[in-house]
């Protein structure tokens, strides 16, 4: 079994791809579906979640951090974590993780969400649904890798490595070194371009909240869909 890291999203094929957004697409959608979402859509702009909007279904995204004008909730785990989605479709549409979940859709026969708050369930999916190689794809900030998560991404692969035995790539190697050098979680996530960007938006919540390691057991699985992908607990 091959494990890779690929440290900004790409178009090479894998048969399960875990995307990681941390800051904090990922870290929210889990969120909402432990708030009892029944589902996520994820769109690539923010025009496709609007023709979506209907009964039962909420929109929320972000562009530079702030909330789409229009959008029921911005992007922030903290916000969904204080709500109740029982019964709601969350449809979902950020500045970098909701295209490149779109990419791990085009890309892997599997897709998987996770966060730091969700890593060890998302690993133990991953290992389960795995055939030949598990790709974790980091979404970075406007085209460059971020260190949350290629942080996030070590303690994905350190987890993996600990279920089973793993040919892996020199992304793996950077993430797991990042990981295993940097400080805590929370000082790591603080550090980052876009941690700083959201702690200069008076977010730093968000930040804490996303810094908190295998809190949930809530793994989005994306399912085929046309145009945009869904998750499902
Ligand atoms: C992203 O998609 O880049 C992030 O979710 C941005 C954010 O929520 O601050």
């Amino acid at each position: 079994m091959r494990l890779r890291v690929d440290l900004l999203p790409h178009g090479q094929y894998s048969d399960v791809v875990i995307v990681v957004d941390v800051l904090r697409a990922t870290t929210t959608a889990v969120t909402y579906l432990e708030r009892g979402a029944d589902a996520l859509l994820l769109t690539a702009t923010p025009e496709a979640a609007f023709v979506l909007r209907g009964e039962g279904v909420v929109l929320g995204g972000e562009r530079g951090g702030l909330p789409i004008p229009g959008f029921d909730f911005g992007n922030s785990p903290v916000e969904a974590a204080a709500q109740n989605f029982t019964g709601k479709t969350v449809v979902m549409n950020t500045t970098n993780g909701t295209g490149a979940a779109h990419t791990g859709a085009a890309t892997g026969k599997h897709v998987l969400l996770a966060a730091l708050t969700n890593a060890h369930a998302a690993a133990r999916r991953a290992r389960a649904m795995a055939t030949e190689e598990i790709a974790i794809v980091c979404a970075g900030t406007d085209g460059r890798a971020g260190l949350e998560d290629v942080y996030a991404a070590g303690v994905l692969a350190e987890y993996l490595l600990a279920m089973g035995t793993f040919t892996i790539d020199d992304g793996t190697r950077m993430a797991l070194t990042v990981r295993r050098s940097a400080d805590s979680p929370l000082e790591t996530l603080s550090s980052a371009t876009h941690g700083q960007t959201l702690l200069n938006l008076g977010l730093g919540d968000d930040v804490r909240y996303a810094a908190q390691i295998s809190t949930s057991t809530v793994v989005p699985v994306l399912l085929e869909g046309e145009g945009q992908s869904s998750a499902d607990a």
